[in-house]
């Protein structure tokens, strides 16, 4: 089967391969700015479903750095007021931006079952993978 995968699949792909890859990724999605609404809208994930597909800008983590546009680690979830739980089993959580021509234009979020588990090796990694998804994009 030559034919091309679409861009949604490629990045549900790619969210799989984080998940199965890093031990310590439990969730992995990707969530993007919603048109010309103040939201984000989750597009690819990997791990259980959430119900929160729609994010307002400045809510939970994820709306926070959808303002901010700056990585936002979270090592104990339970420390932060302005979050969104989807599952109780998480403990901690990473939201990276992803940057289409320096414009903020969504992020990849990783939920993680481990407490305090993400480094700056964490973030740089996920800086590349949104640098080449940047790339599917454009195209
Ligand atoms: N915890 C996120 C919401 C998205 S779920 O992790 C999939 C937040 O606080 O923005």
């Amino acid at each position: 089967n030559t034919k091309e995968l679409s861009v949604d699949d490629r990045l549900t792909q790619v969210c799989e391969l984080l998940m199965e890859t890093i031990p310590y990724y439990d969730w992995v999605g990707f969530y993007f700015k919603n048109g010309d609404k103040e939201e984000l809208k989750l597009r690819s994930f990997a791990g259980e479903p959430t119900d929160h597909d729609i994010i307002p800008f400045g809510r939970g983590i994820c709306g926070q750095v959808a303002v901010s546009n700056e990585n936002f680690v979270v090592p104990d979830v339970k420390s932060q007021n302005n979050y969104i739980a989807c599952s109780i089993n998480v403990k901690a959580e990473i939201v990276v931006p992803l940057f289409v021509n320096a414009e903020n234009i969504g992020q990849i979020d990783i939920d993680s079952h481990t407490p305090d588990p993400f480094s700056k090796e964490d973030e740089s990694f996920l800086e590349f993978v949104n640098e080449k998804v940047a790339e599917i994009l454009e195209k």
